[in-house]
């Protein structure tokens, strides 16, 4: 199965519109002639519109980092789906773990909110992962079981072929530890073996999968070496051009 990797930068709560603008339009001077990677960049809400002036027709799609399921109303603080589209996303991070640990998410609220993306066409990235407590007592696969069976309850085979699932092993975000491309790959295939229980092996072979957790310019190309690796959710390297810049250039 001939997947396209997918390098998509998730921004989180950092820059302002001045310095997104920068490093958006160093992105797209750099980027522009790669074709054979997917490439998305995630600012936060406040820079998504001058982000999408630079980026229209452009190699690099916008996206989000969370959305709230409902479609409008009285709902103080919250940015629905529709406004995602409306301001011209094309994908948005759904269950990322700071979301979960910080914001209590739960895979409830993470299915709601992947129905709510696929009801606009927006594509969700679907944050999946292990904290370091859990893998120590051998309860990885578990966690990640759990994790997608949540968020992908009642969704259809055509639903589910729509997303992109991005392992994160929360001991690897942020820390500068990175799993092996070991680790990372076994948790991977057993991803793809829950899809394909839940659904079926076609679907399973072609769901995207990345991976995620301080992914550097120094370990995307063993990281991508991996047969069930498809390309990477990118936090801390993705602020800085050169970094994004050189993990895009190393993932194919
Ligand atoms: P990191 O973050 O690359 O800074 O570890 C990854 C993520 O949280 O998506």
């Amino acid at each position: 199965m001939n997947r396209k990797p997918f390098i998509a930068g998730n921004w989180k709560m950092n820059k302002t519109i001045k310095d997104a603008i920068e490093l958006i339009n160093g992105l797209k001077r750099n980027l522009s002639d790669i074709e054979y990677v997917d490439i998305a960049v995630c600012p936060p809400f406040t820079a998504l519109s001058d982000a999408r002036e630079i980026l229209m027709d452009s190699n690099i799609k916008l996206g989000a980092q969370n959305l709230y399921w409902e479609e409008e109303g009285a709902y103080t603080g919250e940015v629905s789906a529709v406004m995602l589209k409306d301001v011209g996303c094309e994908f948005v991070i759904i269950g990322h773990s700071e979301r979960r640990k910080y914001f209590n998410e739960t895979n409830e609220g993470v299915n709601k909110k992947i129905r709510a993306a696929l009801s606009v066409e927006l594509i969700p990235i679907v944050c999946v992962g292990e904290t370091l407590e859990q893998r120590e007592q051998g309860k990885t696969f578990d966690v990640v079981k759990d994790h997608i069976t949540g968020a992908l309850t009642g969704l259809s085979n055509d639903d589910v072929l729509k997303l992109v699932i991005a392992y994160e092993p929360v001991w690897a975000i942020g820390t500068g530890k990175t799993a092996t491309p070991e680790q990372a790959q076994e948790v991977h295939v057993h991803i793809r073996k829950l899809l394909s229980e839940l659904y079926n092996e076609e679907t399973a072979q072609s769901i995207r999968i990345q991976y995620g957790g301080s992914v550097k310019p120094e370990n995307i190309k063993e990281l991508m070496s991996q047969p069930d690796i498809d390309g990477a959710l990118v936090g801390g390297a993705s602020l800085k051009l050169d970094s994004f810049v050189e993990i895009v250039k190393g993932s194919s």
